[in-house]
């Protein structure tokens, strides 16, 4: 694993945007997004390159990390609208060609199934970016969960959903259950690029990095990845040895 301190989120945002645009320029590129505010900078750099630049999209399958069960279609705060609204109707993407896990399916873990395979048909994911929770997680995988699983329907702890009450109304907003691919299905990409900004990563990502490789932080199986990579400030990397 190679751990990079940057000096700002935008020199993480760069570094994403390059490692991506290598991807992107390649054939039949396959990208693994995250949302949450983590992304938020490279996926700015993205799109200025796609304008400025001429990166381009096209051609290029995108899976999503996760998405919450049960809210409304079309709900602003959906994944699948997110990024949507963050990334994908800004970029040369065909829309048909970003995937999510649809969390309002009948039967969920059937949908989990076929989500799986959808991955795998499309030939697995050459990149995926992800964020790490205050509490280890990655995707939605929660503290303890399986070191091998696949996609499947969770249920998010009061601390992840506190976390994420800045996007809701109120706490009370936040779904419970969540669709997410399981750490072993993330770790099928080829390269993972995990980043975070701020104190309140620090701890987590200390775990990740230089803690036992445990379900207790799911993040720390980056250390296990034959390609891992961590961007992280200095307020985040400040718990490192
Ligand atoms: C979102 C996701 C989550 C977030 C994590 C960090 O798709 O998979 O694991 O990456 O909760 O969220 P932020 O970046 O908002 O701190």
């Amino acid at each position: 694993m190679e751990v990079v301190i940057c000096e700002s989120a935008e020199e993480i945002g760069r570094h994403v945007a390059d490692v991506f645009a290598a991807v992107l320029r390649g054939p039949a590129p396959v990208i693994g997004l995250a949302t949450g505010s983590s992304p938020l900078v490279a996926y700015q750099e993205l799109i200025r390159r796609h304008r400025e630049d001429g990166l381009s999209f096209a051609g290029t399958t995108a899976f999503l990390l996760d998405e919450y069960v049960g809210l409304p279609a079309g709900h602003p705060e959906s994944y699948a609208a997110v990024i949507r609204r963050e990334l994908t109707e800004h970029v040369d993407i065909d829309p048909a060609d970003v995937h999510s896990p649809d969390g309002g399916a009948a039967d969920l873990p059937a949908e989990c199934a076929r989500y799986d395979a959808a991955i795998g048909a499309a030939g697995g994911v050459h990149v995926q970016l992800l964020g790490i929770g205050t509490d280890g997680h990655i995707g939605f995988n929660e503290p303890m969960s399986s070191l091998s699983s696949r996609t499947r329907p969770k249920t998010l702890t009061q601390q992840t959903r506190d976390d994420n009450a800045r996007f809701f109304g109120s706490v009370d907003e936040v779904p419970r259950h969540v669709l997410t691919q399981g750490l072993g299905t993330i770790g099928t990409a080829r390269h993972l690029v995990m980043v975070a900004t701020g104190t309140a990563k620090a701890e987590a990502v200390a775990a990740a990095v230089e803690g036992p490789l445990s379900a207790r932080c799911p993040a720390s199986i980056l250390q296990w990845h034959q390609h891992a990579t961590v961007f992280v400030d200095e307020a985040a990397a400040s718990e490192l040895e």
